[in-house]
């Protein structure tokens, strides 16, 4: 399924990086052209532009208000949520009151009346903002809007929260937030048989993008439920249940929640005695803990828990510093991750998987400025671990664990910038020249079939798809290699991809 969501923004850190039209990069030539008028604002080109400027119209005055009276350059942009609440009440008007457009937003679940007090507090202040964007200033103003109450402004507030998904880049890096109500039908599950990506479309044409596309993972029986995740089910029980209650004011009791098992792979230990098997988590209350598989109970669980508090604050620390301080994040991050590591933690548990991949994007952002050996090979052994470490918790080409082995295979493509020679070599990973090439061959063909499922076969698994098959051909030249089994399923994306186009 896939649908225009009825209104999007760009959070603040991204307008200046994508077009505030379709959602795309920044054109490769000449870049994004600023709206003369709020300067906030950017777009590909006239065209992207003029398509906008009914929704942007009345935002551009508000942002222009806004900065005029913001008390520092540091909040000249109202953040994410003001924007995007200040698009649908202006897109209520714009479309009528009694559009099916604006029924849509009224029909959204509210939990209002559920509400947790620290949402309620979020909720008051994010109702003030508005206000201040709109230029009200007195709750008769909110009529135009069919708002007949400041309650009324609440309730659209919380119907709001609860209802948003988060717009992702082909790579699924989040860009901004989105609101599209009959996706927003969809009930959850943290073993959801259907996930939300914006794959991009492989024609030429922008005009219809950015495009929510909900991708069945797996086959759905008729009459089966179609569910989504709200939450990274990456995450431990308890974190997902924590937000769950705190956003979307419900106990989930899906089957991953409710199910019974003797070690979760998001919270365990490898076996003391390397068995293969895994230990639950130590807890402070019950701190005896055993491998599920031989029974050898772990000796210093005192130690294992202050690794995983020490990990976990640090992985706090490490996220808020990510662009602030990425030098600062990164040494966190390279002194953490052996902490818990030596600990006994597997890769799939967390905060480690969370702290690998936080490395990753830390170590990918400094590549183009000090790429040595070292380094690349750094960033491929971190990519291989994130990997690793998705392997057991989602299944089979959701994008996340898809877009985690493409980002292994291209690391692997890249040129290594001074080969270890003879033994040096022998037994490291990554391995050098042509065993390298062929492990990122195998890493992008995997990645490319599971792109297929997780960004939609139609799209040819979507931007990154795309980007994947080409790297493959390139490879492919590189290595020599030309099997009929990988020519036989490239000429399958191709029939795939013609398919709906050739109509
Ligand atoms: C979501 O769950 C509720 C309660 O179980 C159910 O009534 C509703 O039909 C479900 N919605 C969808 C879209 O499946
Ligand atoms: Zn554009
Ligand atoms: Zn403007
Ligand atoms: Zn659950
Ligand atoms: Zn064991």
């Amino acid at each position: 399924m896939a649908m225009r969501p009825h209104v999007w923004v760009l959070s603040a850190v991204n307008l200046d990086q994508y077009c505030s039209a379709c959602a795309g990069p920044a054109p490769a030539e000449g870049g994004l052209k600023r709206c003369p008028k709020c300067k906030t604002v950017r777009y590909c080109n006239s065209e992207c532009q003029n398509r906008d400027w009914a929704w942007h119209k009345r935002e551009c005055d508000a942002l222009q208000k806004w900065a005029a009276t913001a008390p520092s350059a540091e909040h000249a942009i109202p953040g994410e949520a003001v924007r995007c609440l200040g698009r649908i009440l202006w897109g209520s008007q714009k479309e009528g009151l009694d559009s099916p457009w604006a029924q849509e937003i009224r029909m959204m679940q509210s939990n209002r009346a559920s509400l947790q007090p620290s949402a309620f507090e979020s909720q008051t202040h994010l109702a003030h903002s508005v206000v201040r964007y709109l230029g009200v200033s007195s709750p008769q103003e909110l009529e135009p809007y069919g708002l007949r109450s400041a309650g009324d402004l609440v309730d659209l507030i919380s119907r709001f929260t609860t209802n948003t998904f988060t717009l992702t880049a082909p790579s699924l890096t989040p860009i901004g937030i989105c609101v599209a109500p009959a996706v927003a039908l969809a009930n959850h599950s943290c073993d959801p048989n259907a996930v939300i990506v914006f794959p991009r479309s492989p024609s030429a044409s922008s005009a219809k993008e950015p495009l929510l596309h909900v991708v069945a993972l797996r086959e759905i029986a008729v009459g089966k439920e179609v569910r989504i995740s709200y939450v990274d089910t990456t995450l431990p029980k308890a974190l997902r249940q924590k937000e769950l209650k705190e956003v979307y004011s419900f106990v989930c009791q899906c089957k991953l929640c409710s199910r019974a098992v003797p070690a979760d792979p998001r919270e365990a230990l490898w076996c003391p005695k390397r068995c293969g098997g895994i230990c639950p988590y130590p807890t402070e209350d019950d701190p005896l803990t055993r491998c599920v598989k031989c029974n050898a109970p772990i000796g210093d669980t005192d130690a294992v828990l202050d690794a995983l508090r020490v990990g976990e604050e640090a992985l706090d620390k490490a996220t808020a510093l990510q662009f602030r301080d990425p030098a600062k994040a990164k040494q966190l991050t390279s002194n953490i991750i052996p902490i818990l590591t030596s600990a006994g933690v597997t890769p799939s548990s967390h905060p480690l998987l969370a702290m690998t991949r936080l490395h990753q994007e830390l170590l990918i952002a400094d590549l183009p400025t000090a790429l040595s050996q070292e380094t690349l090979d750094e960033t491929v052994r971190t990519a291989a671990k994130y990997s690793a470490g998705l392997q057991s918790l989602l299944p089979k080409g959701h994008p996340v664990r898809a877009v985690a082995l493409g980002e292994l295979g291209k690391l692997l493509a890249v040129d290594e910038p001074s080969p270890p020679s003879g033994s040096d070599a022998a037994g490291r990973f990554p391995p050098s020249g042509p065993a390298r090439l062929k492990l990122a061959y195998e890493s992008l063909v995997k990645a490319h079939e599971e792109l297929l499922i997780g960004f939609g076969k139609a799209g040819g698994g979507g931007q990154l798809g795309r980007e994947v098959r080409e790297a493959i051909v390139r490879l492919e030249k590189e290595l020599g290699v030309w099997t009929s089994g990988i020519r036989n399923a490239l000429e399958d994306t191709r029939a795939a991809r013609a398919g709906p186009s050739s109509k």
